[in-house]
Formats: structure tokens, C-alpha cells, sequence
């Protein structure tokens, strides 16, 4: 006869895939039902946009060929993304904030905003709570990408993020009059970003997308300095420079200690629609011999597409638009990826201790 003992038994020798250790020591099986020789349970990941959820279905179902009476094997998937340490400015701040991705780029113009949006709304689309923070004081135009035209509103004192594509949105624009170019100084970054954390209703977000101003000066170190970046990525072009831009974001990163997760290489190459043929337009695989160089992985390739650039002019992002497209499946791969390796990095602080 089938039992809950034998099924956890079996579970208890299947590996979580890349945290080291098995199902049920990870507490990741929950809510085990045995009928007659139907047994259905669910997984609980630590991201609800984890890239390997077919290898772990497949884990299981090997792991539970041998047990008796079994027959009918139903996987269910649920997610709990953990929230990464923080600071106490963060925790007395931003309680509901578990993450922060920061998105930086050494120059302008590699397509930092266009992607921070698109990965943005994959993680929603993956099921996640998102919010998107545009940081880049310069030039905020991640409102504008994303569609939103009105200032948001505020309740009880606080300011009401405005939703759009299933992301919750802040912007530096929403905080400065339009049109007024302004000169922003240390104690005003700062004094913006306590504004961000604390009198914003941010509610429960599992990743904060940063989309920081280009370059790797003041302004940007003092914005990582003031919010824990759980994990940075830096956008490249595949130029032979970018190797030079990205070695200057790793030491800027590595100043403030916060982890690197990758290098993401923008306008790659471009796939004409009528021939079908390829063209490298800034060159080929920068961004992967930058992140070897550096010893830092590469995160993936995202080609040139006029899709992409409409998406961002109409305030429709690719990813929500038209999700089955290939580069908004390239750019949703490489949100898994950077889901995966947040929750690794978190799963690891948690492992010490059981
Ligand atoms: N993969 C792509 N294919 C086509 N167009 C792209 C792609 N990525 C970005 N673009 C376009 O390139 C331009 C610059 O992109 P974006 O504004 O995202 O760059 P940025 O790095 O944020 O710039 P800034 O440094 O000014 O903040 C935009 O018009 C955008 O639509
Ligand atoms: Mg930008």
C-alpha cells in the first residue's frame, strides 16, 4: 500500500538540482495526497521563475519509480522566494521588499532601461511580485517604456506605485517636474532613495529591478551604497571597449560588496527578416569573452530587433506583448537564470544553519 513514510523516503534521495541537497531536507515537499495508488504533492520552489522545474518533475518521477503501490504521479508547483539579508535601514524601511536586482551598464545607450523593463515584467509573468525602481536621475524613462503617463498616487501618506504589464513602478521622473534639468547631488540621491523605501507602499515584492544611471561614478556608487543590491548585472554591447566598461562595474560592485550575477550582452547581432541572415553589427561575443575574463558568468544574448525598440517607444515591452517571441524568450531565460541565482546565493545562508 502506498504511505506518506515510503513517498518521503524516496523524495528524501532526490537532489535539488543545483542548492546540493535532497527535496525533503530543503523542506521543499509540502502537501502530500495519497489516493488508492494516486499520490499528488507539491514542489515548493524558491522562485516561482526557476529554469529547472522539468529536470525536478523528472528527479521525482525517477526517484518514485520504485515504490509500491504508486501508479499516478501528479507534481504541483508553489514558490516562497526568501528574502535576502538586509540592513536595518532596509528592514525598518522596506520590510516587504525581499530583493534588489540592480541593472548597470559602464556606458549609455547599451539598452540598460530597455532590459530592466523586459526582465521586469518576465518575472512577473513567471508568477513573481515585481516592482522596477528607474534610479537613472539622468535620463528616467523607464515610466515611458512602460506605458505610464500619470504621476502615482498616494494614501496614508504614502505613495501608490502605478501598475503597468503586472509591475509595480517607481520612477525618479515621478519625483522631479518634467523638463527641468536638474544637478543632482550626494545628499539629494540620498535623500530620493530614503523617499523610495520609505514612503513608497511598495507591499510584498520578491525582486526589485534597479535600473541605475549609465556609468560607474558617484552617483551610482552611492545608490548601491544606500540600497542592499541582492545581486547586480551589468549590460554590455559586444564591442571590444565593453570589456573595459564591465571591469570598471565588477570594481564598482566589488567596492560595496555587492555580488555580481552577470553580464547580459545587448544588441548582439541582428536576424534580417527577409533573408534570414545574420549580421553582427557591434561585433560578436563580448559580452561572453568579458565575463570569462572577468571569471563572472555570462547571463545571455539579446539580439537588435525592431520589436524591441517599438516596445520600449510604445510603452509595450516585447516580453508582455509578445511573449513567444525568441528575443523575449532569450530575455525571459536570462530572468530565470538571474531568479535561479539569487535564490542560490539565498538558499546558501539558509543551508548553514540546518
Ligand atoms: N535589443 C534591442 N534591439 C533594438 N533596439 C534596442 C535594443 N535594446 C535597446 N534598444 C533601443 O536602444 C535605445 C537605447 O536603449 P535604452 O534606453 O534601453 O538604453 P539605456 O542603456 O538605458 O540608455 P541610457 O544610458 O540613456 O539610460 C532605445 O531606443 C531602445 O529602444
Ligand atoms: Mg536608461
Amino acid at each position: 500500500m502506498l504511505t506518506e513514510k515510503a513517498v518521503l523516503e524516496a523524495l528524501s534521495k532526490v537532489q535539488e538540482p543545483e542548492l546540493g541537497k535532497d527535496l525533503v531536507t530543503l523542506n521543499m515537499v509540502k502537501d502530500i495526497q495519497i489516493d488508492g495508488d494516486k499520490l499528488t504533492f507539491t514542489v515548493q520552489l524558491t522562485t516561482p521563475a526557476c529554469p529547472l522545474k522539468s529536470e525536478i518533475e523528472k528527479r521525482c518521477r525517477e526517484g518514485l519509480a520504485g515504490v509500491e503501490g504508486l501508479n499516478h504521479i501528479e507534481v504541483k508547483w508553489g514558490s516562497q522566494v526568501q528574502r535576502a539579508t538586509m540592513n536595518q535601514q532596509m528592514d525598518d524601511m522596506a520590510p516587504g521588499i525581499k530583493n534588489v536586482i540592480a541593472v548597470s551598464s559602464g556606458k549609455g545607450g547599451v539598452g540598460k532601461s530597455t532590459i530592466a523593463v523586459n526582465l521586469a515584467v518576465a518575472l512577473a509573468r513567471e508568477g513573481a511580485s515585481v516592482g522596477i525602481l528607474d534610479a537613472d536621475i539622468y535620463g528616467p524613462n523607464v515610466p515611458k517604456m512602460m506605458g505610464i503617463n500619470t504621476k502615482p498616487l498616494s494614501r496614508d501618506g504614502k505613495m501608490i506605485p502605478p501598475e503597468a504589464h503586472g509591475v509595480h513602478v517607481m520612477s525618479m521622473g515621478f519625483m522631479v517636474p518634467d523638463d527641468t534639468p536638474l544637478v543632482w547631488r550626494g545628499p539629494m540621491i540620498h535623500g530620493a532613495i530614503q523617499q523610495f523605501l520609505r514612503d513608497v507602499d511598495w507591499g510584498e515584492i520578491d525582486y526589485l529591478v534597479v535600473d541605475l544611471p549609465p556609468g560607474t561614478g558617484d552617483a551610482q556608487l552611492s545608490i548601491c551604497q544606500l540600497m542592499p543590491v541582492t545581486g547586480a548585472v551589468i549590460v554590455t554591447t559586444p564591442q571590444e571597449v565593453s570589456l573595459l566598461d564591465s571591469r570598471r562595474g565588477l570594481a564598482m560592485f566589488q567596492k560595496v560588496n555587492v555580488p555580481l550575477l552577470g553580464i547580459v550582452e545587448n544588441m548582439s547581432y541582428f536576424q534580417c527578416p527577409n533573408c534570414d541572415c545574420r549580421t553582427d553589427i557591434f561585433s560578436t561575443g563580448g559580452g561572453k569573452l568579458a565575463a570569462d575574463k572577468l571569471g563572472v558568468d555570462f547571463l545571455g544574448a539579446i539580439p537588435i530587433e525592431v520589436a524591441i525598440r517599438e516596445g520600449g517607444d510604445l510603452g509595450a515591452p516585447l516580453v508582455a506583448t509578445n511573449p513567444e517571441a525568441p528575443q523575449a524568450q532569450a530575455i525571459t531565460e536570462i530572468a530565470r537564470g538571474i531568479a535561479s541565482r539569487i535564490a542560490v546565493r539565498n538558499q546558501s545562508n539558509v543551508l548553514r544553519i540546518i
